[in-house]
């Protein structure tokens, strides 16, 4: 072999050497999907957990190569021009929170609208609106209330409805932001819109890319860059069914649960524009009219449900749905709000609710399968006299007007409500049509259990229906409308209100006004 042979060998033995894993070229799976004009900023923007005086913004850079760290700046203005910044700074963002950057601006005005921007190298993001929470009654305050999105089921619609809406104060999202089942898992095949990844989520770049896929979509985006949200989890931010030890979805074959359940809540705060904080459950403070009160009815308490009613478990006072911990802080906060209507911010159904199936009466997954803990929560609300509290409440896919009891038959009979439940349909997760049962025979069941000897304080039931609950808030009354989607599968943001009912203060009723 001649020596400038051997010289070429040696050269490709060093280059077949060099650690090729030191600049790994990370592909990136949702590449495919960005708006070239949104670049680096394809995620767009948000804002979240509004108080008087301060508001959470977020954003996510994309840069081209895997630095190790990139500035990003910001800036905050009463007016769109930016004409006269209020605020601004700079933040590291690095590869260990996926590049998403978060500040919690501050010294802000109450009930404010403030717009925000972010830039990397030359390149602005684009332009968020938010606001701070106000404390004057003048006007109703008002939240978009939403749970149950699925990619796969289609469009979100109710988010492109509300994210047009001017005279929204914050959306609060209850849960299953996102679904955890790889493609064709759960949904709708026929909408083309497949999970990324194609398997279920389990490891870190798995949830990343699954909370890139979902803010990619125009509707969530911009509802995004209109509002501030409050967010909690339900299950499927996890995995179906989840509670503190285990899940339904998760199998022994898909690693160690508790590393899973670290990795959802890692990439929830990287990806949502709350606060960084211990816990999930939160209060926050609408001056006197409102306070909300977030609880966390998955990851920190839940111990694992029964199957049925049956099941002697059920009074074992060792399952809990808060835990201790959150128990005793949600009674603290009840018992010393100052405020006129106490907003709970609630996964599953709190109230007695029997679906009235002859294969399916309660399901074990709600407060009816945790009724120890919700009689605690009932006997504080009683001996407290504690009046005007609102349960909003996801997870079911459809929508309820509930006064709530744990016992129709007898104690509300007697002694009437504890207060009042809203449920909020779907975003577009699919109910019970969804299964291929009609509309008429599903509204002849809704007929069956609404105001029926099952559930006398059943006040309103739609289990077909998709899109959003609006609930204003004034010192007379708490009014709840639900807003429906004429179609699941067809993009559009005409929405019109299907129902209305009113909660006049001191009442704990319901009264269906349309
Ligand atoms: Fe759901």
């Amino acid at each position: 072999m001649k020596p400038s042979s051997l010289l070429l060998l040696f050269l490709c033995f060093l280059m077949a050497c060099q650690p090729s894993e030191k600049y790994p070229k990370v592909e990136d799976p949702l590449a495919h999907l960005y708006d070239q004009q949104l670049k680096p900023f394809y995620y767009g923007v948000a804002s979240g957990d509004p108080t008087a005086s301060a508001v959470v913004i977020w954003t996510k850079l994309v840069p081209e190569d895997s630095l190790p760290e990139a500035l990003v700046t910001w800036r905050m203005s009463a007016d769109e021009s930016f004409d006269d910044v209020l605020q601004s700074g700079e933040i590291v963002v690095t590869p260990a929170s996926g590049y998403t950057a978060k500040i919690d601006v501050q010294n802000l005005n109450e009930g404010e609208t403030y717009f925000y921007q972010f830039e990397y190298k030359g390149q602005p993001s684009l332009v968020g609106r938010t606001k701070t929470a106000k404390s004057t009654t003048d006007v109703p305050l008002n939240f978009a209330v939403v749970s149950c999105s699925n990619y796969e089921f289609g469009p979100f619609n109710a988010y492109g409805a509300i994210a047009e809406r001017e005279d929204i104060d914050a959306v609060i999202h209850l849960g299953d932001y996102i679904y955890e089942y790889g493609a064709k898992g759960y949904g709708d095949t026929t909408t083309g819109r497949f999970h990324l990844p194609e398997h279920e989520i389990l490891s870190i770049e798995d949830y990343r890319t699954r909370y890139g896929q979902y803010r990619l979509d125009q509707d969530l985006q911009e509802v995004h860059q209109m509002h501030p949200f409050f967010t909690i989890w339900d299950d499927h931010e996890i995995a179906n069914n989840a509670f503190k030890d285990g899940a339904e979805n998760h199998q022994e074959d898909e690693g160690d649960y508790m590393t899973r359940k670290e990795i959802a809540r890692k990439v929830y705060y990287e990806w949502l524009p709350i606060r960084e904080q211990k816990q999930l459950y939160r209060t926050i403070q609408y001056g006197d009219l409102a306070e909300l009160i977030l609880l966390d009815e998955r990851y920190v308490g839940r111990t694992e449900p029964v199957n049925n009613l049956e099941d002697p478990d059920i009074e074992n006072e060792e399952r809990t749905m808060l835990g201790e911990e959150q128990l005793d802080w949600f009674l603290a906060e009840l018992k010393g709000s100052k405020a006129q209507w106490k907003i709970i911010g609630n996964q599953v159904i709190f109230s007695y609710l029997n679906w009235g199936y002859p294969t399916f009466n309660f399901n074990m997954d709600s407060w009816d399968g945790y009724p120890l803990e919700r009689e605690i929560i009932l006997k504080t609300i009683a001996q407290e006299n504690i009046k005007d509290i609102v349960f909003i409440t996801g997870d079911t896919h459809s929508s309820w007007a509930l006064e709530v009891t744990a016992d129709p038959n007898q104690e509300y009979a007697q002694k009437g409500a504890y207060a009042v439940e809203y449920g909020t349909t779907s975003v577009n997760s699919g109910n019970t049509n969804e299964r291929g049962i009609a509309d008429e025979v599903i509204i002849a069941h809704e007929d069956k259990i609404t105001n029926s000897e099952i559930n006398p304080h059943l006040k309103y039931a739609n289990l077909r229906d998709h899109g959003y609950l609006l609930l204003s808030l004034s010192e007379n009354a708490a009014v709840a409308e639900w807003y429906y989607t004429p179609s699941r599968v067809v993009p559009s943001r005409a929405m019109e209100m299907a129902k209305r009912a009113i909660t006049p203060a001191g009442s704990n009723r319901v009264l269906i006004d349309k």
